[in-house]
């Protein structure tokens, strides 16, 4: 069956498509490298030994993106692709609602027009807002705190009010917690543009030299250590749930929200000392101020994906530092050759 993977090019996209191939899949890509590179792709070749097919096309010219519908049979999409950058989305908030929003109305119109009925959308536990109600589960209610967030919001929506009315139709909302690590190939990875807004793409750069030191946003929460509190999980694993998510969403109609974590939180300073220890890398760090959106625990109650997609995330904390490592110190400059 193909999938198309929209944005497939970039971080999460890259390492479901492999994931897709591993189990039978034949994914298309659809990218236009606004925020990814198409050595990513060559990339993804050489771990699979297999000819990735490639559009460069925006998601969002409906009429370019018809010719994806009409070469391939498309059985099932998987939309990654949209801006990321909290900060840039509260600067422009235009740029995003547009850019976030009218790509699932080009992929949905096409849906309609080509009769595909299994669509996984890149959600955000960002959607859970400043909730203090740990561990988050699917059905708290939801609400946003940024432009980047409402985003995710209200992509969910347009997709829960489509399926309403087409009975054929199943999308899976997936909402991620924090992906971290990389491809154990160390061939592809989280490659942000300038100095990076995660964590650790961060602590990374810390580690090779190129940044000074680590800025911890806050250490008076109400947190063990005081530092916030994330539940971060491994890359390939969150790729894996979306090969579920396919399978799911081909046996089920209708709409689902899941949440995609280990259900375990980490401290900042917990991500630094496993990162130390894991690499034999000391990481300097100076503490600041907390950073205005943050919320002080985030971590998800994975229970819904464990029982419908039959998924559970199985790498470690020290897994995901040794291969954003492995990445990083790989592959200095990201894909830039
Ligand atoms: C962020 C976004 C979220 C988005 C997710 C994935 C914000 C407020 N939230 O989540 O909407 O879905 O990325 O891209 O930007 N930290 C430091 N120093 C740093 C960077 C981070 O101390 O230099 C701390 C943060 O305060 C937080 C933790 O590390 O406690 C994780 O931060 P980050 O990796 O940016 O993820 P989130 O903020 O959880």
């Amino acid at each position: 069956m193909k999938v198309l993977l929209a944005g497939g090019a970039g971080y999460i996209g890259s390492h479901t498509c492999i994931e897709l191939v591993n189990a039978g899949f034949e994914p298309v890509i659809v990218d236009d490298f606004a925020n990814s590179s198409p050595i990513a792709v060559k990339r993804i070749e050489e771990i699979t030994g297999r000819k990735i097919r490639l559009y460069t096309i925006d998601v969002c010219n409906e009429e370019e993106l018809e010719k994806v519908f009409k070469e391939n049979e498309i059985g099932s999409i998987v939309h990654f692709a949209g801006y990321k950058a909290v900060g840039e989305s509260v600067k422009l908030p235009l740029k995003y609602y547009r850019n976030n929003l009218d790509s699932t109305f080009a992929l949905l119109s096409l849906c309609e027009k080509y009769d595909v009925n299994s669509f996984i959308f890149s959600s955000s536990a960002t959607v859970y807002g400043m909730s203090e109600d740990v561990p988050y589960h699917e059905d708290l209610p939801t609400g946003c705190l940024n432009p980047y967030g409402w985003t995710k919001y209200m992509n969910e929506q347009i997709l829960r009010d489509y399926a309403k009315v087409h009975p054929s139709f199943s999308t899976v909302l997936l909402r991620y917690f924090n992906p971290i690590g990389a491809h154990e190939s160390g061939l592809i990875g989280d490659n942000p543009e300038g100095i990076p807004n995660n964590l650790m793409p961060y602590v990374c750069q810390v580690a090779s030299g190129k940044l000074e030191k680590l800025h911890i946003f806050g250490n008076d929460y109400p947190t063990p250590d005081g530092t916030g509190v994330r539940d971060y999980l491994h890359v390939v694993d969150l790729a894996k749930g979306h090969v579920k998510a396919i399978d799911y969403s081909i046996e089920n109609k209708g709409s689902i929200e899941i949440n995609l974590g280990t259900g375990i939180g980490y401290s900042v300073l917990d991500v630094v000392n496993s990162f130390e220890k894991a690499n034999g890398i000391k990481i300097p760090y100076v503490i600041d101020g907390r950073r205005p959106g943050d919320n002080a625990t985030s971590y998800a109650d994975p229970s819904r994906a464990n029982k419908l997609l039959g998924w559970k995330a199985e790498k470690t904390i020290v897994d995901m530092c040794k291969d954003a490592w492995n990445w990083q110190k790989n592959n200095p400059r990201g894909y830039k050759e």
